[in-house]
């Protein structure tokens, strides 16, 4: 089984790959850290607690908290899309028995990765903080860990936070540049060019059936659902947290090109732009795979199976 640490900042599509990721029964979870984003880091850390309460998942996953602001820059949370509590509202009368344990989610990181050489994968759901710290703090981790796989960024379309940027980018654009510049091996970003591809809708809900699940699924996105059809024009959400966490489980679902990918993180307008070499104009050894394609079906067939397991 995969070993892996989720990194979150739970988020509706954060506990939805959450969901995901314990459910399906393919991972060895060595822990959730969590971190500032979406909401503070005291919210996301509590909103873990609870999915993994509401789930049933095993009492003994240690939830860890990480940083509660980017590396330079203020919060920025999206209450206006996630929600006051982060879930949308869906589990705001359920409280949490599990807590965080004590600790700090880059020296969990360190000390796993030390544990496991060569055999951890992160799947980081979230503002890069906590792993650059993590990096800054032990440079070696960049080759004793397996993989990462990120959510974040957009190479070939617009942004959705600012025009150029996507939102876990433009948080913590230093921790993103020092994350890209660290030399791993194996790293791979699930943009926004693959996670708009994957939009749940009603007719995916409905295969979920009659069950708690369903119906925390069903209210958790409603207004997640809404601002994406203001914005978009069609009413469905994006699933951009779960990606990650299934490109995780069946890497073949997307298709991926190696490739030099920097940030922006002097610029008024562009701060946060994930910007892709896609001719090596700046000659540049590839830093990363880039996910430019997606079997939406095949995603949706699996994220659809596990949950209903
Ligand atoms: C990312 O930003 C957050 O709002 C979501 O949880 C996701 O990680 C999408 O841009
Ligand atoms: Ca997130």
């Amino acid at each position: 089984m995969k070993k892996i640490v989720l990194d979150v900042d739970t988020g509706v599509d954060d506990a939805l790959g959450i969901i995901l990721a314990v459910k399906s029964g393919m991972f060895d979870v060595l822990g959730i850290t969590t971190v500032n984003g979406n909401v503070s880091l005291a919210k996301s850390t509590e909103n873990t607690c609870k999915i993994l309460d509401f789930i049933g998942a095993d009492a003994g996953i240690p939830v860890v908290r990480g940083a509660s602001q980017p590396l330079l820059r203020h919060v920025y949370f999206e209450h206006r899309i996630h929600g006051e509590d982060g879930l949308g509202g869906a589990l705001r009368d359920f409280s949490a028995s599990r807590q965080a344990q004590d600790g700090f989610a880059p020296d969990f990181m360190i000390e796993q990765v030390k544990s496991h050489p060569g055999e951890v994968t992160l799947i980081m759901t979230g503002p890069l903080t906590n792993l650059a710290l993590a990096i800054s703090k032990y440079p070696e981790l960049v080759h004793q860990v397996k993989e990462v796989i990120f959510m974040g960024g957009v190479v070939t379309q617009y942004g959705n936070v600012t025009p150029t940027a996507e939102y876990n980018m433009y948080v913590d654009p230093e921790a993103a540049k020092l994350v890209f510049h660290a030399g791993f091996p194996e790293l791979t970003m699930v943009g926004l060019d693959v996670t708009r591809k994957v939009l749940l809708d009603e007719s995916h809900i409905a295969e979920l059936g009659d069950t708690e699940l369903a119906d925390y699924v069903r209210v958790s996105t409603s207004e997640y659902t809404q601002r994406y059809f203001e914005r978009n024009g069609v009413r469905a959400c994006a699933l951009h947290d779960p990606l990650a966490v299934g490109v995780a489980m069946s890497p073949e679902l997307v298709t991926t090109r190696k490739l030099f990918v920097d940030i922006e993180t002097r610029s008024e307008l562009c701060d946060g732009q994930t910007i892709c070499d896609f001719q090596n104009r700046l000659g540049k050894k590839p830093n990363m795979h880039v996910c430019l394609d997606v079997d939406a079906p095949a995603f949706f067939e699996q994220f659809v199976r596990v949950l209903n397991s």
